[in-house]
């Protein structure tokens, strides 16, 4: 088939050395990993005579899309019809995630997941589970029967919210340090340290967050900012002591290159600094945004500050509304269209891709089709509905075909997503 892989951020559209594009191309899999990608001539004589061959033209094959913040229990959530962030937390988010308890609507929900993830094509995702140890065991234990490379935590969450979702600063950490010498490094499994965010977590909490990310330093550590208004005013208020919302973290000590704040749509002059001094990652949730009606992320702007913010992109799944990557881009691009400047669909796909990897300092092993890496790939069909086969007929060139994809993309493109070189999505 036709082979894409990202080697760097594309400068603009016509940035085709920010790429690999083979128009006959072929990989070679063994267990589990990319051994060979190249054109078809290349790489097919190094295949041993007993491979498997598998045909994808005319369609394209893609590292497999990384999602970097989505939650985990809010399969249910989703579609929640409410005004605001705070609105839609407590009248429809915290009741849901309070069945998490039982450990059989968890493991019901992770299998529901992970068909969903693999549906849409993405084999890499960031997750918060609930604040139950129960949701942790069951997101991990299924993605350890599938051999997913997947990042998650419990939330750790010790106020202000309903009885049935609190832990304590105690409780958090003793948790999570059990998810972590459970799960951390089990196959692909990767734990992170999930303060949901400063509204829910006390001042002692934060600094048994800080003592976990102190023994840990090499765990990703995920939470939210900067997402709405009132959020953002009721979070100062609550910290009196920091400067602003950026400060409170930190405080404590949880600015780093592995922390992944999602949203950070209003940050000020100085927080962009200090994310960026840090090395932090801005997380772009572009359906969400518009579907709890947060604001406009300025994408481009953070990008391109003389101290440039590292930049993720995810579905952040309940309050986002699809799962597919496509339509998050959709969106992420319709976005900075609203704010007056241009996501070019290499930028895109960048973003899903290769982007994300680095952002999660994994691009040694995903995102990529580097030789080494893992075998994670999804197949495209840009033709996949009547609509789109017809506009396909008129598409000429490479950024065409993918920003087709992008606009009216969404499972149906999707042909095949392979997690560790095996189809998994035919396998639902
Ligand atoms: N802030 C704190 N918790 C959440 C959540 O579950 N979703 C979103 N979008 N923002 C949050
Ligand atoms: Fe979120």
């Amino acid at each position: 088939g036709r082979l894409l892989s990202f080697l760097r951020a594309p400068q603009d559209l016509s940035d085709s050395g920010s790429y690999l594009y083979e128009s006959d191309g072929a990989l070679l899999i063994k267990d589990g990993l990319i051994v060979a990608c190249g054109a078809y001539d290349k790489v097919s004589p190094h295949a041993p005579a007993d491979a498997v061959t598998v045909d994808h033209r005319p369609h394209l094959i893609m590292p497999g899309f990384i999602d970097m913040h989505l939650h985990f229990p809010q399969m249910q959530v989703i579609a929640s019809y409410a005004a605001n962030l705070l609105e839609w937390l407590n009248t429809y988010t915290f009741p849901e995630e309070c069945r998490f308890v039982e450990s059989d609507h968890a493991q019901r929900i992770a299998t529901h997941f992970y068909d969903e993830l693999v549906r849409h094509g993405t084999t890499t995702a960031v997750a918060y589970c609930s604040v139950h140890k129960t949701s942790a065991d069951a997101f991990f234990a299924e993605a350890l029967r599938r051999s997913m490379r997947m990042i998650g935590g419990k939330v750790m969450m010790d106020r202000n919210a309903p009885q049935g979702l609190l832990d304590t600063p105690q409780m958090g950490y003793d948790e999570t340090r059990q998810i972590i010498a459970d799960w951390h490094g089990k196959a692909r499994c990767h734990v992170a340290i999930t303060p949901r965010f400063a509204i829910t977590s006390t001042p002692a909490q934060m600094e048994a967050t800080q003592a976990l990310a102190r023994e840990f330093p090499d765990l990703h550590i995920q939470t939210h900012l900067s997402e709405n208004h009132d959020e953002i005013k009721f979070t100062c208020e609550l910290y009196p002591e920091a400067i602003d919302y950026t400060d409170i973290y930190a405080r404590y000590g949880l600015l780093g290159d592995k922390t992944l704040f999602g949203h950070c749509i209003h940050l000020s002059d100085r927080e962009a600094d200090a994310m960026s001094e840090a090395g932090s990652v801005a997380v772009h949730c572009p359906t969400s945004n518009l579907f709890l009606g947060s604001g406009l992320f300025p994408l481009k702007a953070l990008a391109r500050r003389e101290k440039p913010v590292r930049i993720g992109v995810a579905t952040d799944i309940g309050g986002g509304s699809s799962y597919s990557m496509l339509r998050t881009m959709d969106e992420a691009y319709k976005i900075q269209q609203l704010l007056g400047e241009r996501l070019n669909p290499l930028e895109s796909y960048y973003h899903i891709t290769l982007g994300n990897a680095r952002s999660l300092s994994l691009a040694d092993r995903i995102g990529t089709l580097d030789v080494g890496s893992d075998a994670d790939i999804v197949v495209l069909n840009a033709a996949a509905t009547p609509a789109m086969a017809l506009k396909m007929e008129v598409v000429k060139t490479l950024p065409e075909e993918l920003f087709l994809l992008q606009t009216m993309g969404d499972d149906r493109a999707i042909v095949e997503t392979y997690v560790a070189g095996v189809a998994a999505k035919s396998a639902i």
